[in-house]
């Protein structure tokens, strides 16, 4: 894939960056996706919030996590006082990626790494423009991302990571709590509140 680089323009300003972000043609995924689903929330955030990519309901919306997941989501985050108005979310990847089953669904596919990697300049503007304190990389894709191909999850989260001039603490990815077994899953939960607690509390 050619990459988003082409298409980023040269600005701090989100909304630019937004905007220009409809137009990319930086990899294949933005041709059956409805919408890009770029980040949103305050520019002058302290905490940057990066999942995977956007769901069904996020391509239907051009909005980041606002289905199953991201109503989890926000209930870890008000668990952990934090305030989602007072964050910016967004995802390694800006597009849908989906198959189409027999019915009406969409089923999410991972990205694959060279399209996490055509989207990085993206991530990369937000990252300079929004100037987080901290970031919380919210599973797998967004912990490689960022931190390199090597990383785990398992091994890593909840711990002090450093990012440029911020601090990241890497966690599971809601999605990957709404499919842990009943019996499990409460413990996944606390688990995410527990590592967003960490986060919230590198806050200055
Ligand atoms: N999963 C993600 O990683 N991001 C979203 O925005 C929604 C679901
Ligand atoms: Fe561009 Fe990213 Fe969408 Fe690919 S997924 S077209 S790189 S915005």
């Amino acid at each position: 894939f050619p990459g988003a680089a082409t298409f980023v323009p040269d600005t701090l300003d989100l909304d630019d960056l937004a905007m220009s972000a409809r137009e990319c043609r930086g990899c294949d995924l933005w041709e059956p996706a409805e919408h890009v689903v770029f980040g949103a929330g305050s520019a002058g955030a302290r905490m940057m919030l990066v999942g995977e990519q956007p769901g069904d309901q996020e391509d239907r919306r051009a909005a980041p996590f606002v289905g199953p997941a991201g109503i989890l989501l926000n209930r870890a985050l008000a668990q952990a006082d934090i305030d989602r108005e007072v964050t910016y979310v967004t995802n390694a990847v800006k597009h849908f990626k989906f198959t189409r089953g027999s019915g009406p669904r969409r089923i999410h596919q991972k990205p694959l790494r060279s399209e996490v990697t055509a989207c990085h300049p993206w991530l990369q503007a937000e990252l300079r423009a929004v100037d987080p304190e901290v970031v919380v990389l919210l599973g797998a894709t967004a912990a490689q991302a960022l931190m390199g191909p090597s990383f785990r999850i398992g091994a890593s989260r909840g711990e002090i990571l450093a990012l440029g001039d911020a601090k990241a603490v890497a966690t599971v990815h809601p999605s990957a709590v709404l499919r842990t077994d009943d019996a499990e899953r409460d413990a996944a939960f606390d688990g995410l509140v527990a590592d967003l607690r960490v986060a919230a509390g590198l806050l200055t």
